[in-house]
């Protein structure tokens, strides 16, 4: 059934039809756009507009087309109906049900101000899904953290050992990241919950419509201000993509160090044979494939944004049909979340540390350099000579293919004592005992960072519980 053709000569095209249909991809708002056509069909009743009795008719029919609809999905035979999309789907379908009246319906409606509430609903509904499965995720990785919190790995920068960490702050690094996606996703929800409905094709309506019973009647927060901004606006859905790619930039990240500590290279993760996969002609092949799809993923998830962001782009006002290309970007990005999200906690569940391996690596690259440059700053020598006398020990260290704890006392001394002589504060006296042993013990270095945000042991355990609390 065709919404418009009053004033046509001739039939369409069959080609412009199926060119011009979004059925095959806004049928996925059947069920909000039923909803919303109920909350719509109750206020025109309650506004004399229509007749109770139209009301329930148009009601009750409308229950009958949601189960229509929902059998020709599962049954995969929904496209056999020429709607040009689903808000013309439902009208056709109620008015095989109930005649003509489906036609009121429509009263003080238009498919423009109809589709940005039915992508709003489903948004709501999504985002708040998608909110319980990070919720889900960040509890997990809070969970193993719970069991690393002693355990000494290198913290990295340009991807080179730098300082000793615990595995337990590198991992929670993750759960607050998705933590500000949670939160980003909760702004987007809060920022668009107002309903569009009653801003018509464009120019509202002449029709004493409630607008504020839809609202309370769909659980928005209020009603939007500008009929022509509402029917052109498309900021719920761009607002979403940015936090999902929020969302995937931070998952590529964590799949990234997982498939690096996973190479045999580094070897300080295993992945379970469950979460693995092997190659077709290496047998000895195990293939972290699951993070390697949830980073090659991040690359439809950020198209999907620019791929909305420049359909809109130069849209003048108000309602335009490219408007129409806003959802299949949108339902990819939200399938494809779902199930990145969905495997996430049983895939990191399955990965088993190699803490020796871990701790071990902790061992190479002088990571205690900054304890020993610490150390002597705390003893009083300016900062910048403190770092070059420990830049000098490691040199030493280096040629010698020893640890820097290995290096005697009196070494370090002369170190520092030629440092001094050629600075200008070669009046200073500093004497290095045994202590500094204990400043260059990697795992007391990671125990004396406990400044809130630190990794220390003790802080890390805060973190978690701050985490746990968050969704109490
Ligand atoms: N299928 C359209 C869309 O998704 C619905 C609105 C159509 N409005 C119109 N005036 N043709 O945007």
């Amino acid at each position: 059934m065709k919404l418009w053709g009053g004033n046509f000569k001739s039939d369409s095209n069959n080609k412009l039809n199926s060119f011009n249909s979004s059925l095959p991809i806004d049928i996925k708002l059947y069920k909000y756009d039923i909803t919303g056509s109920r909350a719509h069909v109750k206020m025109l009743a309650a506004q004399d507009i229509i007749s109770e009795k139209d009301k329930d008719l148009i009601l009750d029919g409308l229950t009958i087309v949601e189960n229509k609809i929902e059998q020709a999905i599962k049954n995969g035979d929904y496209l056999n109906y020429d709607a040009e999309d689903i808000h013309s789907l439902v009208e056709e379908l109620l008015t095989e049900e109930i005649g003509p009246i489906a036609g009121k319906m429509h009263t003080g409606r238009s498919r423009n101000d109809q589709v940005a509430l039915d992508i709003k609903l489903y948004l709501k509904d999504k985002i708040n899904n998608i909110q319980d499965l990070l919720k889900t995720a960040i509890i997990t990785l809070a969970e193993i953290a719970e069991n690393e919190t002693e355990t000494l790995m290198p913290g990295y920068t340009h991807l080179q050992a730098a300082q000793p960490i615990t595995l337990g702050h590198h991992l929670l690094a993750y759960a607050w990241k998705l933590k500000r996606d949670y939160d980003k996703l909760a702004d987007t929800y809060n920022r668009h919950n107002l309903s569009p409905l009653g801003a018509g094709a464009l120019a509202g309506s002449s029709f004493p419509l409630d607008r504020e019973m839809v609202a309370d009647e769909l659980n928005f927060a209020g009603i939007t201000e500008n009929s022509l901004d509402t029917v052109s606006d498309r900021d719920f859905i761009l607002d979403f993509h940015s936090s999902a790619v929020n969302i995937i930039i931070h998952l590529s990240s964590l799949a990234e160090e997982i498939i690096t500590w996973n190479s045999p290279n580094y070897n300080f993760i295993e992945i379970s044979d469950a979460m693995s996969t092997g190659s077709s002609i290496m047998p000895q092949k195990k293939n972290p494939d699951v993070a390697e799809l949830i980073r090659g993923k991040s690359g439809r998830i950020l198209g999907n944004h620019t791929a909305l962001a420049t359909s809109l782009k130069g849209l003048p006002l108000a309602y335009n049909k490219d408007l129409q290309e806003d959802k299949e970007g949108l339902f990819d990005t939200v399938d494809n979340l779902f199930e990145i999200l969905n495997i996430l906690p049983d895939f990191l569940k399955s990965i088993s540390f190699n803490r020796d391996k871990l701790e071990k690596a902790t061992y190479n690259g002088y990571l205690n350099a900054t304890e020993l440059a610490d150390y002597l700053a705390k003893k009083g020598l300016p900062f910048r000579l403190a770092h070059q006398v420990s830049g000098r020990t490691v040199n030493y260290a280096l040629e010698n293919n020893i640890q820097l704890f290995e290096i005697e006392i009196e070494k370090f001394q002369e170190i520092l004592d030629k440092v001094i002589k050629s600075s200008q504060a070669n009046n200073l006296k500093i004497i290095i005992d045994n202590e500094l042993y204990s400043w260059l013990d990697l795992k007391n270095a990671v125990k004396k960072r406990k400044l809130p945000g630190g990794p220390a042991p003790e802080q890390v355990k805060k973190q978690i519980i701050n985490l746990q609390n968050l969704f109490k």
